[in-house]
Formats: structure tokens, sequence, C-alpha cells
């Protein structure tokens, strides 16, 4: 994909200039809130992939992220739309005399040049991981101060997608730090995703649109179903965080609620499978964070729903929201690209309830007949008129693909 760059003084010259030529048309654009705005051109779908700190935090090596790059190009992972093999923290080696970044020679001897070679030769993508500030938050260094040097070595070892973090940034101004981050990598002249971990500290939904790809609107997710552990979040916390942005996803632009924690053994299946539902809904990135050459089948059903990818990967590029809350029970919904919706119905509650959506609540007419297909039972149910119910398991959802 071409590289695109357009800063906001640009986005106004080339929006006054629609507008004198077809002015109709760009008011209609106009009444929308927030405006359109492009970083690069790039993730015009949300990321898919996998990254290594969830389960291997600063245990990383080549030959791990050799075993995932494996994996993926053959356990069906790639076929699915997975795409991008990212080293999250810990890869480092120290500084050189002249200031550029190099890796540490014991974990990864062939160097990170080979290793992205390596994933690339199996048709995927590679990124790598780094920070704002002075020291990454494994205490590695950092880019502050080295930007434009940093961005050219990523370049130069053929990275893909970086994802950049925001410890030790003392008092810098996170759009600031981002905007030059981003200033770098175009200058450096290769097309990187730009996926900025400043945690939603700054609310950067609001203005880092057009400096990246994806922004976490959130502390740490770890491996529970809910509560605040230390630092880090369970997946309800974060789910109740990052829904009410959806307002400000789209193509090229998402809200990150962080990478998944299936198959890293502290869930249920059942949850594991809401987790993974809520975050296609939501139009998440899709980054597998368990050790994806070791899993069991219940993961592997997963992350490897194709339904239920498809409804991330939706065209449209909406996040999907919750559209009805009745405490334990909630209906989500996401509109698709084919006038479809995707229906999510949530039990959080200890004790399986039935849980229904009327398709007024959907914006269709009570009296249409739709085509309701159950994408964890992978079975179509038939057309219906008016709603659709179903027993929600504990912790559990029941997500169907709704098409008048
Ligand atoms: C922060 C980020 C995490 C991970 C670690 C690495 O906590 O939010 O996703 O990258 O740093 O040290």
């Amino acid at each position: 994909m071409p590289t695109l760059f357009k800063r906001p003084a640009a986005c106004l010259i080339v929006g006054a200039l629609a507008l004198a030529l077809t002015g109709a048309q760009v008011a209609v654009a106009a009444d929308k809130d927030p405006p359109p705005r492009v970083a690069n051109g790039l993730a015009q779908k949300p990321p898919m992939g996998w990254n290594s700190w969830n389960k291997f935090a600063c245990d990383i090596d080549e030959q791990t992220v050799r075993r995932m790059a494996d994996a993926m190009a053959s356990n069906g992972m790639k076929a699915a739309g997975y795409e991008y093999i990212v080293i999250d923290d810990c890869w480092h080696g120290p500084r050189d005399a002249g200031g550029f970044i190099t890796y540490d020679a014991k974990r990864f001897p062939s160097g990170i040049k080979a290793l992205s070679d390596y994933v690339h030769a199996k048709g995927l993508k590679f990124g790598i991981y780094s920070d704002a500030g002075r020291l990454t938050c494994g205490g590695r260094p950092g880019s502050q101060g080295h930007e434009f040097q940093d961005a050219k070595t990523y370049a130069d070892w053929g990275v893909d997608y970086l994802k950049y973090d925001w410890c030790s940034t003392g008092t810098r101004n996170a759009e600031e730090a981002y905007t030059l981050m981003a200033d770098a990598l175009r200058e450096a002249g290769r097309d990187i995703v730009f996926s900025m971990c400043e945690w939603g500290t700054a609310k950067p939904w609001l203005w880092a649109s057009s400096i990246g790809n994806l922004w976490r609107t959130t502390g740490d997710i770890t491996d529970k179903w809910d509560g605040k552990h230390d630092y880090a979040l369970g997946v309800l916390r974060i789910v109740d965080l990052n829904e009410p942005l959806y307002p400000f996803a789209g193509p090229g632009h998402w809200n990150d609620p962080d990478m998944l924690e299936v198959g890293n053994g502290g869930l249920t299946n059942t949850e594991y499978q809401s987790h993974f539902s809520l975050w296609a809904l939501m139009a998440a990135p899709l980054i597998a964070g368990n050790d994806i050459a070791d899993m069991d089948e219940a993961t592997r059903a997963i992350l490897l729903n194709t339904d239920v990818i498809a409804v991330n990967q939706d065209a449209l590029g909406v996040q999907g929201r919750r559209i009805r809350d009745d405490g334990d029970l909630e209906v989500w919904s996401k509109q698709l690209a084919d006038g479809g919706r995707a229906v999510i119905l949530f039990n959080r509650g200890a004790e399986a309830r039935t849980v229904s959506v009327d398709w007024t609540e959907l914006g269709y007419p009570a009296g249409l007949k739709a085509e309701v297909r159950d994408l964890w039972a992978k079975k179509g149910l038939g057309r219906m008129k008016g709603r659709f119910a179903a027993t929600t398991p504990s912790h559990g959802v029941v997500m169907v693909r709704i098409t008048p």
C-alpha cells in the first residue's frame, strides 16, 4: 500500500479545495464528527497478529519468535487473516557509539534483520517495540532523543509494525512525542503500522487518528475475568473502558483495548469466547498473546473462528457497542457493510439466562424477516421475524449475524 501521510494542515487545504469543487458532497461529510483524518493510509482493517508480551514477557528470543512464525503460517492463523509477528519489550541491546540501537546478541544471535527476513519468507509481517521515553517499561533503551535513528534502523530491518510505549516519559507531551515518532517513520520511507501504547492517559482517541493507526485505551490487560490486579485490568474492566469510545474508531485508526489473553489459562473457555467475541465486535486489533505453537483445541476454535473474525474485519470499520444494559444481561450490536448486524447477547451473571433482542433495537422494522446465523455454533438458524432470543451461559455470549 502506498504511504499516504497527510498532516492536519494538508487536510485543511485539501478540504478547502474539495469544498470549492464539490460543495454539496463535502457539506454532507462535514456534518460528521469527528472529521475524516488520515495518519498513513495503513491498517484499513483492525490489525491481526501475535505479540510476545502476554505469554513470554521479557523471556523472548529468536527461537521462540521463529516458532511463532512457523505456527502462524501453518496452523490456519495466516489463512484466517493473522499477519503480524510482533516482538514486544526486551529485544534490545545497548546503543552503539553512534547512538544506534542494537539487539540483545545472546537472545537474538542471528540479528533482527535475519529474523524479519524469516518472518517475511513465511508470507507474514514483522513488528517491533520501543518507547517514547528514555527507557522502555522493561528498562531497555527507549527512543527519546533517537527517534529518527531508530525509525531508520527499523526500516533497514524491514519492520512493518511499531508498538510505541509510554514508560519513563516524565513530563513529555504525548501528542508531541507520538507525532515526532510518526514523522520519523514517515521520513524512514517504509510503510510501518504505528501502534501507540499510551494507555489512554491523555485521551489519545481525541488526537491520535492523524498520527498513528491504533492507540491503547486502557492500562494493561491481565489474564483475569474482572477486577484490578496491581496495575493491570481484567477483561470486563477493559471492556467497560473501551466501549464508550466507539465513535473514535474507523478504518486506519482503531481503539486498542490491548492484546488477547485467549489460551493463557486464567479464564474458562466460555469466558475466552466472550473475550474474543467482544474484541471482534469492538473492531479491536486481534493480536493473539498466547503460545500459538502450542494450543489446545478449544483455544484454536476460538482464535480461528472465521465467522467472528469476519465481523472484526468488516469493511465498514464500525466499532460495535452496547445497545442495551439490563444489569447482568447485555445486548451489543455492530453495523456491517452488507446492511447486516453482528449481535452479541452477553450474560455477566452467575446463572444461564435467556437474552433477547428486538429488530427495532437494531434499527430494523419490527416486521422484517432476517436470516440469523449463530457464529459459535456455526449454523444458520433460519429467517426470523421481529426478534431473536437465546439461552446465554453464565459469563458467556451468544453471537449471531443478522442479515436482512
Ligand atoms: C507496558 C505495555 C505492555 C507491554 C509492557 C512491556 O506495560 O502497556 O503492553 O508492552 O509495557 O514492558
